[in-house]
């Protein structure tokens, strides 16, 4: 069977783990040629040589995907690997334990420049590539905790807001030149997100005992390989995905 992405170029940022890695491995397996990036260089070789042996395609760029160097860089290598660009996955990000009383302020500008102004800079870039082509799909990650904003992350949940409605307005300024810009807000899905955003154990496991399993990585890579495999006449430009028991955000 022919794979539904074969000849296809990914970028994906945020690849050395959790969500972006599981990504990068299901995009591969659809055929599609992918472009890692993220901080931890020795992650992304690891990966990169997992998807080569199983007959992928893979390149690796290390940088913070909060600057907009490494997201040219991240472009031209793209477009110098392949000529073209088909899908961008905006996934790198982090959480923050907290309210806006609550979270640790020295965090806050760090923060705004990876999940929401790096996310747009590639964006934005990408969109504009694809634009003139006429074809493309921007998969941006959000997060329930932008869908509903609650004290619990509420400081992070407004960058995953922020990232949404910069999404939803890109999609409206592309879509009449068939360019697909994609929101994907996961529940708790267990990754090292919980650690990096300084959650506790004792939060989580709460969570856990209330919501039953959650969801894992491959569960939202999954996902996000059916929505950039539909026809291009369809877009799935919205999708919430939780842990079955998780009611709330
Ligand atoms: N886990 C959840 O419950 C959950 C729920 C909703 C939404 N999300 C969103 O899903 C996305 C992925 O999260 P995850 O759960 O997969 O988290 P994760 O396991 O912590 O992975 C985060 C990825 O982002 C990369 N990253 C972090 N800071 C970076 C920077 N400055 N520059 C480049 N890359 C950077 C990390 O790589 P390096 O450290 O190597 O740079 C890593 O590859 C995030 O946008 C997150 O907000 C997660």
């Amino acid at each position: 069977m022919t794979q539904p992405l074969n000849g296809k170029t990914a970028i994906i940022t945020g690849a050395s783990a959790g969500i972006g890695r599981a990504t990068a491995l299901e995009l591969a397996r659809r055929g599609a040629g992918v472009v890692l990036s993220a901080r931890r260089a020795d992650r992304l070789a690891e990966l990169s040589e997992a998807i080569l042996a199983a007959g992928g395609k893979a390149l690796v760029l290390a940088g913070d995907a909060g600057e907009q160097a490494h997201i040219d860089q991240l472009l031209s290598k793209a477009m110098q690997w392949t000529g073209q660009l088909d899908i961008v996955i905006v996934n790198a990000g982090r959480g923050l334990a907290g309210g806006v009383l609550t979270s640790d302020q020295t965090q806050w500008e760090s923060l705004y420049k990876l999940n929401v102004l790096g996310a747009a800079y590639l964006m934005r870039s990408a969109a504009k590539i694809m634009v003139e082509k006429q074809s493309g799909d921007i998969v941006v990650l959000g997060s329930v905790s932008g869908h509903n904003i609650s004290p619990f992350s509420g400081f992070y949940g407004s960058t995953k807001w922020a990232v949404a409605a910069i999404a939803e307005s890109l999609r409206r300024e592309v879509a009449g030149r068939s360019v697909r810009v994609t929101t994907v807000k996961p529940g708790i899905v267990e990754s090292e997100f919980q650690e990096v955003a300084g959650y506790t154990y004792e939060n989580f496991n709460k969570s856990i005992a209330r919501f039953g399993k959650v969801l894992s990585a491959e569960d939202v890579a999954r996902a996000i390989g059916f929505i950039v495999s539909q026809p291009p006449h369809v877009h799935l430009n919205e999708l919430v995905i939780r842990p079955t028991g998780q009611d709330y955000p």
